[in-house]
């Protein structure tokens, strides 16, 4: 029984760390491929994120907005008439799952 519970521990410790994992490669994603636009912090105060009205993404209603499945298209897609780029030729399911980890990351900082 003892062993089982380490074992269980063991388990949930790891699949925490994977997450985390995804969460920081998410955040190399980022920094790479949306804070000309978006902001190292998510804020949208830079040159461009100004010109084009991109949104504070550490705004809770911001994030409420939006679901997790509509960010992955988003990004994955872009929207054209926002003029945010689609990521489809440049990062894997696995990079847009891990980046709308890092978006989520930011509400409320
Ligand atoms: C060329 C500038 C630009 C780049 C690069 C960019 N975005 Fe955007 N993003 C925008 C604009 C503009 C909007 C629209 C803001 C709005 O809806 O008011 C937006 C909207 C969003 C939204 C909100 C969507 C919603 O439905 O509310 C998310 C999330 C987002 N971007 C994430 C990202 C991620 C992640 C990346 C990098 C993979 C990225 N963006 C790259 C300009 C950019």
């Amino acid at each position: 029984m003892k062993h089982l519970t380490t074992c269980l521990v063991v388990v949930s410790l790891n699949l925490g760390l994977a997450s985390v994992a995804l969460a920081d490669a998410g955040e190399d994603t980022f920094n790479a491929k949306c804070s000309v636009c978006h902001g190292k912090d998510g804020k949208g105060k830079t040159k461009m994120g100004e010109k084009l009205k991109a949104k504070d993404l550490t705004d809770a209603a911001v994030q409420a907005a939006v679901t997790d499945e509509k960010m992955e298209k988003e990004i994955t897609e872009g929207i054209p008439d926002k003029k945010m780029p689609g990521q489809k030729d440049k990062l894997s399911g696995d990079e847009i799952k891990g980046v709308v980890k890092f978006v989520r990351s930011l509400k409320g900082k």
